[in-house]
């Protein structure tokens, strides 16, 4: 095969992504130089992060040129090698982007993946992907979480939610509560991923109220991927020495910079010691393999659940990319871009 395809940015996002913003196009595969090796792409993942560079400015991340293939992580095989570190046949997994193949050097973002029972290979772009790392990250080093801690976390269906708030359960959390999208987001994550209890957002009648009333002493620890108004609303519901880790903004990326709620309610900030703190997951990188063993472990043992939806073709990317914005996914969208 001489060929590889890869979706790229067609034009910036205005407001929520379209599939039209983006564009499946077959381009020669690379040459290969001296240390690198090719990585043909079993599955590649879509990320609601990834949102924030396609709007043509630059956010916490540099804005994707027009024309250039969409970051992403992906797992596979390598199937030639210019690196004797990297042979043939190792199945790795890597930012590998919007592709069906690409080209490493063996730094950076790149692993190999273990063969542990019970673990599909997909699971390495998900929870024992970016994802899982987040959480993991997140709640120990950002958030500071110790054992006792009444959590809240916000998008708690998705990969990073579900994995945080177990996370804190199984590091002996006295409560977890995730907020989330629909019913049956919430039946999951009390039924099956072990939460105390789950808010819909969507449909309570006074959600500030029903976390009050799920956290009479304070939350300890808020884990938020959602964004500024979902932060505002709970900093006066925080506990003393309270912490809120900065995972994500969904609720945001969409948003020009002057439309993005502000935060006002920085009061408790003061009379309740709250600390806010962002995470890049990357800056964890020395952590990863202890972190990435642990999880694979409790994946193969059943104490961490996950939910995973997969897509054919990689015609099918920038489609489940969209739903991301919409609610529709649940748990990790990977796309089998072999098929
Ligand atoms: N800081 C880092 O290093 C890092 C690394 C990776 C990921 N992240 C962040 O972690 C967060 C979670 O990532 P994930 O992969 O697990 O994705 P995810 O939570 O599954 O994200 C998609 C979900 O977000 C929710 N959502 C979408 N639009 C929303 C809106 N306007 N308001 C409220 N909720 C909305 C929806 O769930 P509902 O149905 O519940 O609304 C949707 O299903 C993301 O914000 C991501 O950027 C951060």
């Amino acid at each position: 095969m001489t060929g590889m395809q890869q979706i790229v940015l067609e034009r910036y996002c205005d407001g929520a992504p379209k599939p039209t913003d983006f564009r499946l196009e077959t381009v020669p595969l690379p040459e290969l130089k001296d240390g690198q090796f090719l990585v043909r792409h079993a599955w590649c993942s879509v990320d609601p992060g990834t949102r924030s560079r396609l709007s043509g400015g630059d956010s916490y991340a540099a804005a994707l040129p027009l024309g250039k293939p969409i970051d992403g992580f992906s797992v596979g095989e390598i199937v030639e090698s210019k690196n004797p570190d990297w042979t043939v046949g190792t199945q790795v997994f890597c930012a590998g982007g919007w592709k069906t193949h690409s080209v490493q050097s063996g730094k950076g973002f790149i692993g190999r993946v273990a063969d542990v029972h019970g673990v599909p290979l997909s699971a390495w772009i998900g929870v024992l992907g970016v994802p899982g790392l987040t959480a993991w990250f997140g709640m120990k080093d950002v958030a500071r979480f110790k054992s006792g801690d009444a959590v809240l976390v916000t998008s708690a269906a998705g990969p990073v939610g579900a994995t945080a708030g177990q996370l804190a359960k199984a590091w002996g959390a006295s409560k977890v509560v995730g907020v989330a999208g629909s019913d049956a987001k919430c039946l999951w994550l009390v039924d099956e991923a072990g939460f105390d209890a789950a808010i819909n957002y969507k449909t309570v009648a006074d959600l500030d109220a029903a976390i009050a009333r799920e956290f009479p002493k304070g939350v300890d620890v808020l884990f938020d991927n959602v964004g500024n108004a979902m932060v505002n609303r709970v900093l006066p519901l925080m506990a003393m020495h309270g912490r809120i880790c900065i995972s994500g903004q969904v609720a945001d990326y969409n948003l020009p910079a002057e439309q993005t709620p502000g935060i006002v309610n920085t009061k408790p900030f003061i009379t309740h010691r709250v600390n806010m703190q962002g995470l890049v997951v990357f800056d964890f990188a020395r952590g990863f393999p202890e972190a990435l063993s642990t999880m694979a472990g409790m994946i193969a043992s059943g104490a961490l659940k996950t939910q995973e939806e997969r897509f054919r073709g990689i015609a099918a990317m920038p489609e489940a990319f969209c739903g991301l914005f919409r609610g529709e996914n649940t748990g990790r969208r990977v796309v089998d871009v072999s098929a």
